[in-house]
């Protein structure tokens, strides 16, 4: 038996990870730590709340006595930390709780897992803390091509495979961190108190980093979510700058396969990017979004592309992201499993049918939220 924490397991990602873990190893012990903040919905969890081999503890991770009583009780064996404050724009607006939750709530967790393994007999064997970063650390790439051709163009990665790119460079895990939001400061400095457990104290860590995530249980404050939400309402949807950004989407449960190949046959101290090479500009995904959700609801497909409207842009706007995923690819035989056409539309139909799910989160707080974030642009 394992005893694995998964931290922010009730959030968007961690709860597919929670899924995936309950669900393919009956003999491990999963505890979701979770305090349940805006972001974290047990309903996210409820095919699984019953199982034999699933534990929820509401507690916060700044909380450092809280979490050592956690390690004690359940002679944990791996943390997979996924809990963190997520949103950019909530970043902007509110650093502080960024750089609590984000910096000293993973210290928190570092400092419980090392107090608590280092006194053991068989001290780090068998042990495991798994970090789950951004690729927003590497800070933005540009839109480029040097060969002068507009882009998205094609290109071969490293791994030797072809796809569309709108710049000749990629993050790599041998990047130095040049983070530009409040949101990835925070967690590039999360990164390197993780790497400074293992150099310092030899915990056996991984960290990893991901490109953005899309798929069922996203909070709507984030671009997919939101925008197919207010296509529905027939609610503006706000644009920021352009639109001419770019973001590499990869469907959420392949981001959970890769944490748990990763967790069980990474290598220590190592990092390894997580992406789909799945570069998009923000104006040709949201074209995608209406379309697809104007078919499913039965109107006329793009007939709410008036919706779109052109607000001011985010401060300190990362142009590009684009992760490269050759190394996990290569080392570890991952590999993104869905098209994107298909990952679109499996979304979309998720948020269309599950529509009392979306009704619980938008009541409430959320409209004043929202209003308050909307009115200042
Ligand atoms: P989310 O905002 O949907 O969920 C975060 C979860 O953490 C929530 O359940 C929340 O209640 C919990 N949480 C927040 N503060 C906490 C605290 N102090 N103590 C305990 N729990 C707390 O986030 P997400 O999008 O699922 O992201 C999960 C992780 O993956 C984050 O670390 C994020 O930085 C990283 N990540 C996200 C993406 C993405 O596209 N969403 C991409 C790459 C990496
Ligand atoms: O790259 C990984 C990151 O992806 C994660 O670490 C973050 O937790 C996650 O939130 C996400 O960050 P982004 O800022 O890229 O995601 P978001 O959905 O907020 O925005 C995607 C793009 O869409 C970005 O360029 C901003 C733009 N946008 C977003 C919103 C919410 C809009 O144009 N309008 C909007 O209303």
């Amino acid at each position: 038996m394992k005893n694995i924490i998964i931290t922010g397991g009730a959030g968007f990602i961690g709860s597919h990870v929670v899924r995936l873990f309950v669900n393919k190893y009956p003999d491990y012990h999963i505890i979701n730590v979770d305090k349940l903040t805006y972001a974290g919905n047990l309903a996210n969890l409820k095919d699984i709340e019953d199982k034999p081999n699933y534990t929820f503890v509401k507690a916060d991770i700044c909380d450092f006595e809280t979490i050592m009583g956690i390690f004690k009780k359940y002679n944990v064996d791996g943390v997979i930390h996924l809990a963190a404050e997520s949103h950019v724009d909530r970043s902007i607006k509110d650093p502080f709780t960024f750089a609590q939750t984000n910096v000293m709530g993973t210290l928190s967790m570092l400092q419980a897992a090392k107090l608590t393994w280092e006194q053991l007999p068989e001290k780090w064997e068998g042990k495991r803390f798994y970090h789950i970063s951004t690729d927003e650390v590497y800070g933005a790439l540009e839109l480029t091509n040097p060969e002068g051709i507009e882009p998205p163009f094609t290109t071969k990665a490293s791994s030797g495979k072809h796809h569309l790119a709108y710049g000749s460079k990629f993050f790599t895990e041998d990047l130095k961190y040049m983070p530009h939001s409040p949101y990835s400061a925070s967690k590039a400095s999360s990164d390197h108190f993780v790497r400074a457990f293992h150099d310092t104290y030899g915990m056996p860590t991984i960290v990893t980093n991901c490109s953005n995530n899309y798929g069922p249980y996203q909070f709507p404050e984030k671009l997919i979510p939101l925008f197919i939400n207010n296509i529905r309402h027939r609610k503006p949807l706000p644009v920021y700058g352009k639109g001419e950004n770019v973001r590499d989407w990869l469907y959420v449960e392949d981001h959970a396969r890769a944490i748990d190949l990763i967790f069980h046959k990474g290598k220590v101290a190592e990092t390894y990017n997580i992406g789909g090479f799945n570069e998009w500009k923000n104006i040709d995904i949201i074209k995608v979004v209406i379309n697809t959700v104007d078919r499913l609801l039965g109107r006329k497909e793009g007939e709410d592309m008036d919706l779109i409207t052109f607000v001011t842009d985010r401060a300190g706007h990362d142009m590009r992201y684009a992760i490269d995923s050759s190394k996990l690819q290569r080392e570890l035989g991952w590999e993104p499993s869905l098209q994107f056409e298909e990952g679109i539309e499996k979304t979309v139909k998720w948020y269309l049918e599950n529509q009392a799910w979306m009704d619980n989160i938008t009541s409430g707080e959320y409209e004043k939220y929202y209003e308050s974030m909307y009115a200042n642009r």
